[in-house]
């Protein structure tokens, strides 16, 4: 298949182009566009054929549901059955990198929720796929557009590297300004919320609206086996990288002193900034990739699944990276860095 790919300043969108690539979109076809936390694999959410190319196209399970992208948060309305918690939420956040499970309604076909009564929503608040979604005039079903089990795609260069060819259109959009993966709440009975996936918007984002937030379970810890996960993709194993990945908790100086020791030949580290300098003296054999420092938990997850596609090309035995802190933002990068590791950790 032959990808156009069509280049967008999001500050100066290129009205023509936004239609061109909605056109596509509305004829049954697949166009990849930027949001603020990863790029999404679009294609007319209602259009069940559509929807089949973008499972295709990824190599994803049937049995794992799509979120739909709205243009504005009202708009959810006509696809899913709000309700006041559903509005609560999407005026503190809205647009913006949280997505909310909601009762579908029938006009959302099948495949597009995985056979599930429930849909995911989300209005994006970046420039380009909010001028996509309501030039198209239909939700946009969008999962992230890597390949099944790599890194969710954060540049143009990404998706070109995982899309070209499988896919219509590849809109290049820049660098998504977040760089993991919308924050996915689902509404509970009680007026409560249970967190499904962690993202930019926090616990604590939700708890200051006076939201009751329960966290997963697998959130942070490894599903038993035979228990049913809340969201279909929690089960996967995501983000993988071709290496061996282990987390470690413990002082720079414990660190290096396991590493010196591991007896593999070739290493990579992924090391906060504070420590680089320290890690190149005393492994210098390691390869060495900066995370961002200690506390910038947005700049280490702008980071990484970009470091993670990067080692990924070099061939490494082993990868090693500090196990984050489970508050704020951190939360996000613990989430995607234990199922990265496959839930490897040594407390040092
Ligand atoms: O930031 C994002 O959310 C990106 C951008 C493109 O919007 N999209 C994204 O989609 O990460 P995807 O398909 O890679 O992840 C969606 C997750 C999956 O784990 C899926 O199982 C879950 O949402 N999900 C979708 N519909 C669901 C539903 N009805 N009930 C429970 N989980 C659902
Ligand atoms: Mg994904």
């Amino acid at each position: 298949m032959q990808t156009k790919q069509l280049k967008l300043d999001p500050e100066r969108i290129d009205g023509e182009l936004i239609a061109e690539a909605a056109e596509v979109i509305r004829r049954g076809c697949l166009v990849v566009f930027p949001t603020e936390t990863v790029y999404g694999l679009g294609a007319d959410a209602t259009n069940e054929d559509a929807v089949k190319d973008i499972f295709r196209a990824k190599g994803r399970p049937g049995d794992n549901p799509l979120i739909i992208h709205v243009a504005s948060p009202d708009e959810a309305a006509k696809y899913t059955e709000t309700c006041e918690l559903y509005y609560r939420i999407a005026e503190a956040f809205m647009p913006g990198p949280i997505t909310v499970i909601l009762p579908s309604r029938d006009n959302i076909p099948l495949a597009t929720r995985a056979g599930l009564p429930t849909v995911a929503v989300r209005c994006p608040e970046n420039k380009i796929a909010r001028a996509l979604i309501s030039a198209a005039g239909v939700p946009i079903a969008a999962p992230s557009a890597n390949l099944s089990g790599s890194p969710s795609p954060t540049s143009f260069k990404h998706v070109v590297d995982d899309m070209n060819g499988r896919c219509d259109v590849i809109i290049d959009g820049g660098d998504c300004d977040f760089g993991l993966e919308s924050t996915i709440v689902k509404i509970d009975g009680d007026g409560a919320v249970t967190l499904l996936r962690p993202g930019r918007i926090t616990v604590g984002d939700l708890e200051s609206i006076g939201i009751t937030v329960r966290v997963a379970d697998a959130v942070v810890d490894k599903l038993g086996e035979g228990e049913v996960a809340l969201s279909p993709g929690m089960k996967y194993r995501h983000y993988a990288p071709g290496a061996e990945l282990i987390l470690l908790e413990g002082s720079r100086e414990a660190c290096a002193r396991y590493i010196k020791g591991v007896g593999k030949e070739r290493v990579a580290l992924i090391s906060h900034t504070d420590d680089v300098e320290y890690y190149k003296g005393e492994l210098p054999t390691v390869i060495i990739y900066d995370f961002g420092l200690r506390g910038d938990m947005a700049a280490q997850a702008h980071r990484l699944f970009s470091i993670l596609r990067s080692a990924d090309k070099e061939d490494f035995d082993l990868i090693l990276a500090p196990l984050p802190e489970k508050d704020g933002i951190g939360l996000a990068l613990y989430n995607r860095m234990i199922r990265a590791a496959a839930h490897k950790i040594i407390r040092l």
